[in-house]
């Protein structure tokens, strides 16, 4: 079953943190960074499910580890849905894979750009997630297009719940292409 409790990743239904993710992000053209910076719009049940379990844990019972999924998020250039546009989707597989302090996410993305200046490009994230409740930070391992050889990181946080099965993220990206 895929439902959203099955899919439950300890996601607190209100996730109305001030987040500064600016914070982070200070020194980015200092570094020579590019800053991309976008919205991810979650929805974790329903018809249009952006989230969805592929395989509960073997262990049984509540445990999360070895729970498996996919992801298919729409990446906006806005937290709002009705005033934002799709510059992109957000691709991947997760799997739990913390068996002493879950959930630990071990996530897999493809950033594929599909409008606005970085259109037809892509980037690839690796990393863990290790609480939702906080902003969250993985490695940028790679990418496509205009972000052939580039490496990064990204940070990750979540901002408002606009309805109790849905979840938007803040999403900056700071990725270096030069070799
Ligand atoms: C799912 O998406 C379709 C196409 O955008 C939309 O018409 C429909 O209302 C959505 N369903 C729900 C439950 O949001
Ligand atoms: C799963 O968690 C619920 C809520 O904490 C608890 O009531 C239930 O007994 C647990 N089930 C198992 C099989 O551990």
């Amino acid at each position: 079953m895929t439902s959203s409790s099955s899919l439950s990743l300890s996601l607190p239904l209100v996730l109305l943190l001030a987040l500064s993710v600016g914070a982070h992000v200070v020194d980015a053209g200092e570094q020579g960074l590019t800053r991309i910076h976008a919205y991810l719009h979650e929805i974790l049940s329903g018809p249009n499910a952006t989230t969805v379990a592929v395989a509960q844990s073997p262990l049984g019972g509540n445990a999360t580890f070895g729970r498996l999924g996919v992801l298919d998020l729409e990446v906006r250039d806005g937290p709002d849905l009705g005033s934002s546009s799709i510059v992109g989707r957000y691709q991947g597989v997760f799997a739990l894979a913390d068996s002493v302090s879950p959930p630990g996410i071990l996530t897999t993305v493809n950033v594929v750009f599909t409008a606005g200046e970085h259109g037809g490009s892509t980037l690839a994230i690796l990393g863990r997630i290790g609480s939702f409740e906080d902003p969250f930070e993985r490695a940028v391992v790679g990418g496509t297009g205009a972000f052939r050889m580039a490496r990064g990181y990204c940070v990750t946080a979540a901002v408002a719940n606009p309805t109790p099965e849905s979840v938007v993220y803040e999403f900056d990206l700071f990725v270096k292409t030069d070799v």
